[in-house]
């Protein structure tokens, strides 16, 4: 793949973006970015969604109109998206002249052509969401969106005759597997086109919505959001206005969304494409939500976490990492500043920010600051030099899955092995022994070279930080236009150079709000007097499962971890488990286990931990809990 064209959804200027926008928004940054130091061509359009009830009643609410509500409303977007170093190439605003302009055309040709056509149309409608529902889809009468209650309407319309693509559409979707991602929300749409898919009503009576493009063949009606807002994605690229650049990066390579608007993307957005002929997207990608202590935000809740107070406390970088590292691809993460700062201090303040601060320490104390001249061939560095290439192949494997979350996983194993290497070779020790002294230039050489490796590495999700450890090592290339093909022939530090020590990249957070939290919350326990039993239905909330065991491993770095990969029907997981050292890996595969299945995720030592196993322990004894005959795999243990 030599071009790579990412969007994000253009967003609402209803209201102020929050961290769910960020997300989107952070984690396109990041696949551009990886597909930059990649060698590709890359297109990156982000925007905004300005037309529509929702943004014409927040225009109303504050008693202007709605042209200038969007303009003073973009900016903050804007702002951020800076702030947060996002290195978008288009930002699109739906009000401009040159998205207006292809959306008219594009209405008129199909009027034309007879795929959009009038009819009365009666049906209930849901204010707030601006959508249509039959009597079926209600929910206790009800929005079944949002829940709140709709109105009957009964009025002439406009409708795209989108039910006349159902089955290519399934066939697409059956033949493309690639198209939609990941493969949950894939089996969600296939199972949404079970049944028979509605025309589209694509109009809204200017009496009751003026705030539009206006139908070119109907003054009286203007264009509904999602079918104007849509067209975004071609717009942008030229559609049929430059056409040099529409074939250069049509069809989009992934649209990046939220899985609420899955339906628009993955049903309306294929059908109009395909009434239109124009080719359609290679993937749209529904990442989960984050929720806030399991609950969606909501500013009625008063959870709702503004990414800008966040990046100002604890540094842009840092909340770019956490983001991406926190959230599994497709599920849904509750996010927690406890989390964020466990992390930070495990993962960047000690693995990654160690390794950096003792090389550089360690060359200027050892080396008087200067990069000597090694053989890279040494023996001593066969490891680490192995770990680099196996990160980079990750790296792009990861990539080809639109996978940044993954990328970070590959990328410190090629930290955490540096830092073994350190320890392995204590360079502290040979810089002892005058005779041990090119050992010590070949392990200081290691280390540095790692460290170079890891600024490319990590420039993607941390730009600014890696800029820092570029600087500290210091090298002299640019990176900002450096490849990962740059980095295969290890050994590009050049002899010579002299580091410049700079004091910790990522300085510990210190702990002592979650300490105080933490002791508050044991107060509270010893205070309760029940303090040693658990009610019926706290017991009952512990979901325990049986689960088979199809494989398992080592965590690397570790005696005491075993990476399990298990079985509950169904359902597979990954487990991490601290019984390295009382069974060999391979004598567990096949065995039936408990598990305790709704245990919150957590990585240990860098790996993804769904769950835990239950085991009975005395002293050096230790045995598996395992039920007492076979059972198929998944049942509950109750
Ligand atoms: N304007 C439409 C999109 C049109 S695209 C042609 C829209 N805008 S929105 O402002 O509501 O943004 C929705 C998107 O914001 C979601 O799809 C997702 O990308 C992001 N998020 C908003 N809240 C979110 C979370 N709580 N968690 C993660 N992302 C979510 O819909």
């Amino acid at each position: 793949m030599s071009r790579f064209y990412i969007s994000t959804p253009i967003y609402y200027v209803n209201d102020e973006p929050h961290i769910g926008h960020a997300y989107t928004t952070i984690l396109a940054d990041v696949l551009s970015r990886f597909h930059r130091i990649a060698g590709h061509d890359v297109f990156f359009l982000t925007g905004t969604d300005e037309h529509g009830q929702k943004v014409e009643q927040a225009a109303r609410d504050r008693g202007i109109d709605p042209q200038t509500h969007c303009d003073e409303m973009v900016v903050r977007f804007q702002e951020l998206w800076e702030r947060l170093e996002i290195s978008y190439d288009d930002f699109i605003r739906t009000t401009e002249d040159r998205h207006k302009e292809v959306v008219c055309a594009i209405l008129q040709r199909l009027y034309d052509e007879g795929e959009i056509y009038a009819d009365d149309y009666e049906g209930w409608y849901c204010v707030p969401d601006e959508r249509f529902w039959t009597e079926k889809d209600l929910v206790d009468g009800n929005c079944p969106d949002c829940g709140r209650p709709v109105v009957q309407i009964s009025e002439k319309n406009y409708f795209f005759r989108m039910s006349a693509y159902q089955d290519w559409l399934i066939s697409h979707i059956e033949t493309h597997p690639q198209f939609i991602q990941p493969e949950t929300r894939r089996n969600e749409i296939l199972g949404f086109l079970k049944q028979p898919l509605n025309d589209l009503c694509i109009s809204r009576p200017k009496a009751r919505l003026a705030w539009g493009i206006p139908l070119p063949f109907d003054e009286e009606y203007v264009c509904y959001v999602w079918f104007d807002a849509l067209i975004n994605y071609i717009t942008a690229p030229g559609y049929l206005q430059d056409d040099a650049a529409f074939a250069r990066w049509w069809p989009a390579s992934c649209h990046l969304i939220g899985k609420d608007i899955l339906t628009t993307h993955c049903v309306y957005w294929p059908t109009m494409l395909k009434a239109m002929g124009v080719e359609i997207p290679e993937t749209v990608m529904g990442h989960g939500w984050w929720l806030v202590d399991e609950q969606k935000m909501s500013k009625s809740l008063g959870n709702v976490i503004r990414p800008l107070d966040l990046a100002e406390k604890y540094g842009v970088d840092a909340f770019r990492y956490f983001l991406v590292r926190e959230m599994v691809l497709g599920l849904d993460s509750s996010f927690s500043e406890e989390a964020f700062v466990r992390r930070y201090n495990a993962e960047l303040a000690n693995d990654l920010g160690n390794l950096l601060n003792r090389s550089v320490v360690m060359a200027d104390r050892y080396l008087e600051g200067v990069v000597p001249v090694v053989d890279v061939k040494h023996p001593a560095l066969r490891a680490l030099q192995e770990q680099t290439e196996k990160t980079l192949e990750g790296t792009l494997d990861a990539l080809n899955g639109l996978n940044p979350n993954r990328v970070l996983d590959v990328t410190w194993q090629l930290v955490r092995e540096a830092n073994r290497f350190a320890e392995v070779q204590a360079p502290w020790n040979l810089a002892k022994e005058t005779e041990k002294r090119s050992e010590l230039e070949v392990t200081i050489y290691g280390l540095l070279e790692t460290c170079r490796h890891l600024a490319v590495l990590i420039f993607p999700v941390m730009p600014g930080k890696a800029r820092e450890i570029w600087k500290q090592i210091g090298s002299e290339e640019n990176l900002e236009t450096l490849h990962l093909d740059d980095l295969k022939a290890w050994g590009g530090l050049r002899p010579g150079t002299q580091v410049v020590p700079g004091g910790p990249v990522f300085p510990r957070i210190e702990e002592v709000d979650l300490e105080d939290k933490q002791e508050e919350a044991e107060e509270k326990d010893m205070s309760d007097e029940k303090q040693d039993v658990v009610s019926f239905q706290e017991f009952q909330k512990l979901k325990l499962r049986v689960a088979r065991i199809q494989a398992a491993e080592r965590v690397e770095g570790t005696d005491r971890l075993l990476k399990l990969q298990i079985s509950l029907g169904e359902e597979k997981r990954q487990i991490v488990a601290g019984i390295a050292q009382y069974y060999e890996p391979e004598t567990l595969v096949g065995k039936q286990i408990v598990v305790v299945a709704n245990l919150e995720p957590a990585t240990i030592r860098g790996v993804e931990s769904q769950g835990m196993l239950l085991a009975a322990s005395e002293g050096d004894s230790l045995a598996l809990l395992q039920p007492e005959s076979e059972i198929p795999d998944g049942a509950e243990v109750r």
